[in-house]
This record gives C-alpha cells, sequence and structure tokens, in this order.
C-alpha cells in the first residue's frame, strides 16, 4: 500500500516555502496536480522543456542521464520527500535529468503558468520569494567560501599579495606547513581584490592599498581578517574594517634594529659620500675631492619620533657621541633620565639639529610635518633623514631646500609616491614621475627603496609574527581579541 506524505509538512521543508504563511502554502497546495504512476512510467525526460516541479509523496523516482549512444545510466534515485524541477517555476529550461517510477509512485506538480499567476495575484507571496532567494544567495556565497578557504589538506588558505621571492622564501622556512600560503605578486587594491576570492585572510604590506572601497569588496568576499606583515598601518582605512567587522592584526615590532642600522647607515653614506666614492673608484678616479664629511662625535642629532626605532636610533647615535635631542608626544622619561636624552618642542629641536631623523608613523597629524616653514627652521646644511614613510615630508619643499642649499643632505628609504615604483624594477623604462626623477639627480641625497626592515632577522620576525597572528585568528579570536590588533574598541 502506498502512503501519500503530508504534502503540507514536505512543503514546509523545502527552503524556498519554509517561510510562507500557512494561508500562502495553502494556496500553493490548492494549485497543485496529484499524478499516480506504474512503475516504469517516466516523469519527465532529459532534454524537453522543463515547465513543472514535482514532489514525490511516496514511491522511488529513479534519476537517469543519457550515456553514450541512446542507453540511459542511472545517477541517483529520489525517495519520497523528494522534490525535482524547483527552477521550471522561474524559467523554463530543458530538463537536465530524465525522472522514471521505479515503483507506484505518487507525485504533486506544480506547473509553471500556474506558479506564475499566483505570483501575480499574490505580491506578499513574490515578495516572500525574493526575501528567501535572497538568504539563499548570501548563504551560498559564504557556503562556497567555507568549503574552499581550506586546502586539501585541511590548511587554512591565506592570500598574500605583494609577494617577493625573498617573503616567500622566508614564509615557507617560518610556516612549517601549517598554513596554505598563496603567493600573488601584485598589491592588493580594487583591481586585484578578486584574487581574494575563496579565502579568509589576506596578508598585506606597506604598498597595498586598502582603502574603504577595497575593504568593502573583500568583505563581499567574505574575508574576515588582515594579516598585515608590517608595522604601519596608514594603508589601512580602520574605520571600514570595523564597519565590516573585518580582524586587522599587524606586526608591532619585527627588529627595530634593523631600520635603525639602515637610518644609521643613511646617514653615514649621505656624511661621507659613501656613494660618490665608491662610483669614483669604479671609473679609476681615487680623488678626493668633494668628499669632506664631518664628526658625528659631537654632533646634535634630532629624533622625531621616540618610539621602539627611534629609541634604538638614539642608542647608535650616543655611541658616536652625539648629543641627542628628542620630540615626541609622549616623552619616555626613562630614556632623559638614563641617557640624557633631552626632550625639546619640535621648533626647538629643528633649529639646533645639525641631523634630523624621522621615527613617527604617519597619520593625519604627522602628514607633511617637515614643509617648507619647518625647513626654513632648520640649521643651514642640516642632513634629514626619512625612514619612516614619504607622507611625512613636503617632498616639492625637500627639494627646494636641497636647490637652495638650506638642506645639506638627505637619506630616504622612503617617499610618499613610492607605491608606484618602490619594490619594482623600472631600469628599462622611463621615471614618469618628475619629483622623484628630479630627486634622484641630486649628488646630496641618497634614496634606498623602503629597505628599512630587510634583514634576515626581520623578515623571519614578520615571518613568525604574522603566522602567530593568522594563528590566533584560526582559533577564533577576532577584532581586539587578538594580541596584535589594530583595532581597539
Ligand atoms: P612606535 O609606535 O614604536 O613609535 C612611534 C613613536 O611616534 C611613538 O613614540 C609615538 O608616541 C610617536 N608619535 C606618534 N604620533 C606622533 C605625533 N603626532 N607627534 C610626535 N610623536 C608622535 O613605532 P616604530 O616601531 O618606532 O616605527 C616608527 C615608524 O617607522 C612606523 O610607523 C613606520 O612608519 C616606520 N617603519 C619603517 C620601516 C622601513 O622599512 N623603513 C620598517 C618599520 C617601520
Amino acid at each position: 500500500m502506498v502512503k501519500t506524505k503530508d504534502i503540507h509538512l514536505i512543503l514546509k521543508k523545502i527552503n524556498l516555502f519554509s517561510s510562507l504563511d500557512d494561508q500562502s502554502l495553502k494556496l500553493i497546495e490548492k494549485n497543485m496536480k496529484k499524478v499516480n504512476l506504474e512503475p516504469d512510467e517516466y516523469i519527465c525526460t532529459e532534454g524537453e522543456p522543463g515547465d513543472r516541479m514535482f514532489v514525490i509523496a511516496s514511491g522511488k523516482v529513479r534519476v537517469l542521464k543519457k550515456g553514450k549512444g541512446k542507453s540511459l545510466i542511472e545517477i541517483t534515485m529520489l525517495r519520497d520527500g523528494s522534490i525535482a524541477g524547483i527552477m521550471s517555476l522561474f524559467e523554463k529550461k530543458p530538463r537536465s535529468a530524465t525522472l522514471q517510477a521505479y515503483n507506484k509512485v505518487q507525485v504533486w506538480e506544480l506547473d509553471y503558468k500556474t506558479f506564475q499567476n499566483i505570483l501575480n495575484k499574490n505580491p506578499t507571496i513574490s515578495q516572500e520569494f525574493l526575501a528567501v532567494l535572497s538568504r539563499y544567495l548570501r548563504r551560498e556565497t559564504k557556503a562556497i567560501a567555507d568549503l574552499i578557504s581550506y586546502d586539501e589538506d585541511e590548511r587554512l588558505k591565506v592570500a598574500m599579495f605583494d609577494t617577493k621571492p625573498y617573503i616567500q622564501k622566508i614564509f615557507d622556512e617560518q610556516n612549517d606547513n601549517r598554513y596554505s600560503f598563496r603567493y600573488f605578486k601584485p598589491r592588493l587594491n580594487l583591481d586585484t581584490t578578486s584574487l581574494a576570492t575563496g579565502f579568509k585572510v589576506v596578508c598585506v604590506f606597506v604598498n597595498d592599498s586598502i582603502n574603504a572601497d577595497v575593504v568593502e569588496e573583500l568583505n563581499r568576499l567574505g574575508i574576515e581578517m588582515i594579516a598585515l606583515r608590517c608595522a604601519g598601518y596608514n594603508n589601512v582605512d580602520i574605520e571600514a574594517c570595523k564597519k565590516y567587522a573585518i580582524s586587522v592584526a599587524y606586526v608591532p615590532a619585527y627588529s627595530p634594529h634593523a631600520v635603525a642600522e639602515h637610518t644609521v647607515a643613511l646617514m653615514m653614506a649621505c656624511n661621507r659620500r659613501i656613494h660618490k666614492a665608491n662610483n669614483r673608484i669604479r671609473e679609476g678616479n681615487f680623488s678626493l675631492d668633494g668628499l669632506v664629511g664631518f664628526d658625528m662625535y659631537g654632533k646634535t642629532a634630532g629624533i622625531i619620533g621616540t618610539g621602539k626605532i627611534g629609541k634604538c636610533a638614539i642608542d647608535i647615535l650616543l655611541g658616536f657621541g652625539c648629543k641627542i635631542l628628542a620630540y615626541d608626544k609622549f616623552p619616555d622619561s626613562t630614556i632623559s633620565r638614563k641617557k640624557g636624552v633631552e626632550y625639546v618642542k619640535l621648533d626647538k629641536l629643528l633649529r639646533n639639529s645639525d641631523i634630523i631623523s624621522l621615527h613617527v608613523p604617519l597619520n593625519p597629524e604627522t602628514h607633511y610635518m617637515i614643509n617648507k616653514e619647518s625647513i626654513k627652521k632648520m640649521k643651514r646644511g642640516v642632513m634629514l633623514i626619512n625612514t619612516s614613510r614619504g607622507g611625512l615630508v613636503d617632498t616639492k619643499a625637500l627639494i627646494e631646500g636641497l636647490v637652495n642649499g638650506h638642506i645639506g643632505s638627505a637619506g630616504l628609504d622612503v617617499y610618499e609616491e613610492e607605491i608606484e615604483y618602490f619594490f619594482e624594477d623600472f631600469s628599462n623604462t622611463v621615471i614618469t614621475d618628475e619629483i622623484l626623477a628630479r630627486l634622484t639627480t641630486f649628488n646630496n641625497v641618497m634614496i634606498t627603496s623602503h629597505m628599512g626592515f630587510l634583514t634576515n632577522e626581520a623578515l623571519t620576525n614578520i615571518a613568525k609574527t604574522t603566522i602567530e597572528n593568522i594563528s590566533e585568528y584560526e582559533k577564533g579570536k577576532r577584532g581586539s581579541q587578538l594580541t596584535n590588533t589594530i583595532i581597539k574598541n
């Protein structure tokens, strides 16, 4: 005896109909047609226009697909409570398979025309369907992201942008096969966000642009964490990340020594004209004219920003026997007490320093803190060093200062428009950035391509901390729960 299942209960279990109220559901049921089939009878055939949805109320139904030649291959069996052809209610597409009764079967059919009539006459039902479909789409997108955010070995996948061979090498060494790093050469920006499809975590560096538009797009793709492999985070729109509850972690300190030592390397190169001397020797010119430097001993170094890197730079300069003037929004009384560092107002530092070195982060307060006015206050012939962020210096004002001789020399590891050029090889093309091109013409300017961090120790620490940050995320920590979050509540 065939037992007919309660059609109402079956429809209730189908996502599409589950949110309809009883009255609407009854209307749908009323418009469905009950059909009884004998064993082997066909319900529909592959390729014919699909114009009905079937609910199997009782019995079993074979699902068959055309094989080679004319043979039909059984691909699955549907049982009572199953539904087939639901898309036929929305568009008439050729059937993708043949359905055949396996035993005595009862199906309830709803045809396209009847369904469309119901929708036309009942706007509330239509609206409910639209809401269901939109929830479906959202779940579907998330479900796909969930499925593919782990690789075949069940390791969390991480999309790493702006990757270079030395970064890949160090991350592979430190990773110990825990995460599936996918190394992408391009930087993350609005044109490249699609590369993050199927990931939950992106890993970025100083010149990736994580602005509001990019964050919105990352959120749409289901990204839950941005792991910065750097200390500065001026390139991230924090408010946008908060809005979409995307966690952001950074590497607060990887080796302040690396950056401080590079800072002093630039100072010494500018001072003793190492770059010029080296070029001369290569040309067979062993003369010393124009290479006269100065003793570091006894000179006044002005350190703007006495955080981790500023402090390391101070230690090295104290070793040379320099006098240190310091400026920081939050002076550290320990270094003034123990090391004799004198905290002064910015104006005093600018007026009295022989060397000025920048170690503050870039933010709206510090943007262009070195400008036409501040340069005027500096000693004539001052040396300016910037290993922090390009945007701290108004480069046009710097060029003017170099041209009129007010600035004696400059050592720059960063440049405000570096995103266009730094880290890449442009030796076969023309540099079209007039300001950068002009800067490279000064023989008293030493430029490096944002490489203060580039030591084995710093890279190893960057990789270790980034992997720890990702592992916290994987363990379920989010937002301000992360040790190295940049999002404070
Ligand atoms: P930090 O956070 O330890 O120190 C920053 C210092 O700046 C703090 O003492 C803070 O009080 C001070 N400060 C912040 N805003 C200020 C303001 N408006 N006026 C005066 N002082 C202010 O940071 P850390 O590790 O010393 O790094 C400094 C900067 O170095 C980073 O923000 C980053 O931009 C740059 N950096 C450059 C690298 C390179 O490869 N060239 C590598 C790593 C960092």
